[in-house]
């Protein structure tokens, strides 16, 4: 085989798994019980909220939850639940902005940005109402490196920073504040288990057969002819798998033109991996950790639901959202340098194309899986050795819904 793995990788066995956890009721209950109801989970980024006054409001279907983020006036990023103390409607119907208040279309109670209820249209008709106590319900919030996470716990069992433990000390001074420019895409509802969507970003063994129109040869190598990852490690429930590139890959002219200027999601670039290179030097964190030459990318999982393309010169996570035990909801964000010359421009266009028709191949196929799985036909699945990633997943997974991870 040619991948490494890190000597402190547990061992998880080699055995099938059981198909159960993307089909059964009872499992998706223990998801959004123990695991979604318990982790930190990743909402947004500070730099949608640059100001006072700014707010986000998220979905959560899993937890049926409906999220207000907002930089108070005071400068702090918390988070609501979005409902009312008065008769519970849905306060905030915008997906952002820039607020003094909260206002609830109902009965016209608002809150200011801290949460704090502070109009009452009528309130001398209310008796012993303290509006003290009566503010938005906050849900925990802290932020690392510009992430910013909530938890459901009233009182979450360990802090944002013990939760991504050593993840967290590894990528401290990943450069995610360098990236000038972002998009945000909403890509909508897919027919699937969250569990199988995440799977197709765990492994590179379908690189060269699903994607063999759009990745072509791109991961494999002499060394690495079956284009195997070249590296996997990880950090509690979160992990890292880093992939090398075709050092001698022709790929298509306009491929090869466009990897000159910037990274896409199968290499860093030639002068974009330069220039990198040259700019992380003295705290290049949180990439390539086991600092292979010709390193194209790490796709490293931010437990549970994200999964972060971690590149030189961009981030692209995917964030991955539980709706049913047959619906996920994907969300993309990608950030980037503003593009400074035309010829970067068209680099990081043809990023986006590449990885738009990549991604519609992953959807259509997990939910071709799903699909097929309700059939019933089969109980296991199979995982070979480099799919380990896939494995560690589920591994973790269970120990949440098994409760053994909350003990
Ligand atoms: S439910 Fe919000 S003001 Fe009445
Ligand atoms: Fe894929």
């Amino acid at each position: 085989m040619f991948m490494r793995i890190a000597p402190d990788v547990p061992d998880l066995g080699h055995a099938p798994l059981p198909l159960a956890p993307y089909t059964c009721d009872d499992f998706f209950r223990g998801e959004r019980d123990n695991l979604f109801g318990k982790v930190w989970l990743n909402i947004a980024r500070g730099c949608e909220l640059p100001n006072p006054g700014d707010f986000v409001v998220r979905p959560v279907e899993i937890r049926n939850a409906s999220v207000i983020v907002a930089r108070g006036q005071d400068g702090v990023i918390r988070a609501f639940h979005n409902v009312c103390s008065h008769r519970s409607a849905k306060v905030e119907w915008r997906a952002c902005g820039n607020t003094r208040l909260f206002s609830c279309p109902y009965h016209a109670w608002s809150y200011d940005t801290q949460g704090r209820l502070r109009g009452v249209p009528g309130e001398e008709n209310f008796v012993g109402l303290d509006k003290a106590t009566n503010g938005l319900t906050p849900i925990a919030c802290e932020t690392w490196n510009d992430l910013v996470f909530i938890n459901f716990e009233r009182e979450p069992r360990q802090t944002l920073r013990e939760y991504l433990g050593p993840l967290a000390d590894y990528a401290d001074n990943y450069p995610l504040q360098d990236f000038d420019a972002w998009v945000h895409v909403d890509v909508g509802v897919m027919n699937t288990n969250w569990k199988i969507f995440l799977d197709a970003f765990q492994e590179v063994y379908h690189l060269n057969y699903l994607h063999r129109q759009t990745l072509t040869d791109t991961f494999k190598w002499r060394e690495n002819p079956d284009g195997e990852p070249a590296w996997f490690q990880t950090f509690g429930p979160h992990r890292t798998l880093s992939l090398g590139y075709n050092p001698s890959q022709g790929g298509a002219p306009m491929a090869s033109i466009a990897q000159r200027y910037a990274s896409d999601i199968t290499s860093t670039g030639g002068s974009a991996l330069v220039n990198a290179r040259e700019s992380l030097d003295g705290r290049r964190t949180g990439i390539n950790p086991a600092g292979i030459d010709n390193w194209a990318l790490d796709v490293t999982t931010i437990f549970p639901n994200v999964v972060w393309l971690v590149g030189s010169d961009s981030a692209i996570f995917h964030k991955i959202w539980p709706i049913d035990k047959e619906h996920t909801r994907y969300e993309n964000y990608s950030f980037y340098r503003k593009p400074k010359t035309p010829s970067e421009r068209f680099a990081r266009e043809y990023s986006f194309g590449l990885f738009r028709d990549t991604i519609v191949e992953d959807i259509l196929n997990t939910e071709f899986c799903q699909q097929a799985m309700k059939a019933g036909a089969k109980t296991e699945f199979h995982l070979q050795a480099t799919e380990v990633s896939v494995r560690h997943h589920h591994h973790h997974i269970r120990r949440y819904v098994s409760g053994e991870a909350l003990a």
